[in-house]
């Protein structure tokens, strides 16, 4: 029946590119030149994230503290799996209230990461350094929220592994952080400025193979990420990749891009 259901829907809608012309109709032109925005709905029906019973608990009790979908928040579960035997701690920067980042503690914990720590950090007074190379971020924005939300949460889930920062980072919170190594970066702070500081703070602190993820790249509120993203894809010591999720990855490699 279910396959049925599957094949019905999906089949069709994939023939004769009916499915691209309906989302053809979402097209919006971006500020920059060539960037192009589209609702995008691949064709994969393969879902792991529904027979991942830890991931399916976790999720329920993050997902009315994250902005972020189950899409990208699976992708950054399987991440820090994937990440076990990469050297350093885990840094996220714009938490909200919480909720990606209580879900990659309660994995780290999972996987046995025990002297990974979880840093937190954010404002909790809402987005900054909102400039010119921005699309529709002024400032000020999601600062409905604050650190004493996050920490009743972790406390929730009984996360001893997490660090909370608040103000902005790196400028204000960063020289409490005493360790020298990352193997995981989740940036989330929707604009240009803050997300070029951020990542300019860990990439040196990012062992090889760790990963930095943008969390904003694929939206077209947060053009400043995808402009920002773009340049720093060409580095020599970059291995970059666009997931259609809208998350950016850029991976950790030796200058000679071996
Ligand atoms: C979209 S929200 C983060 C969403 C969150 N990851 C979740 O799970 O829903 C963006 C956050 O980034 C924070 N932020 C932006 N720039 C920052 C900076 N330089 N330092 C600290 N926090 C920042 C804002 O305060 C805001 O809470």
């Amino acid at each position: 029946m279910r396959k049925e259901i599957l094949k019905n829907l999906a089949a069709p809608l994939r023939r004769n590119g009916r499915l691209e012309g309906a989302l053809r109709l979402t097209r919006l032109p971006g500020r920059g030149t060539r960037v192009i925005h589209q609702l995008v709905i691949p064709h994969a029906t393969y879902s792991p994230w529904w027979a991942d019973d830890e991931f399916q608990t976790t999720f329920k009790e993050v997902q009315s503290f994250t902005l972020v979908d189950v899409y990208r928040l699976y992708e950054l579960w399987t991440l820090v799996e994937q990440l076990k035997n990469v050297d350093g701690d885990i840094l996220e920067v714009g938490v909200w209230r919480g909720g990606s980042g209580c879900l990659l503690a309660r994995k780290a914990k999972l996987v046995g990461l025990e002297t990974t720590t979880v840093f937190l950090c954010d404002t909790f007074a809402g987005v900054v350094k909102a400039g010119a190379q921005d699309s529709e971020y002024t400032g000020g924005e999601h600062s409905n929220t604050s650190a004493e939300i996050v920490r009743r949460l972790a406390a929730r889930l009984g996360l001893d592994n997490v660090r909370i920062l608040e103000g902005t980072f790196p400028d204000e919170t960063a020289h409490t952080i005493e360790s020298g190594r990352f193997r995981l970066c989740h940036i989330d702070v929707d604009v240009y400025e803050s997300a070029r500081d951020v990542f300019e703070w860990c990439w040196t602190r990012l062992s090889l193979g760790g990963v930095v993820v943008f969390d904003d790249f694929g939206f077209h509120d947060c053009e400043g990420v995808t402009r920002l993203v773009t340049e720093l894809a060409t580095r020599a010591d970059v291995l970059f990749l666009h997931n259609l999720n809208g998350h950016a990855l850029l991976i950790k490699r030796p200058q000679n891009g071996a």
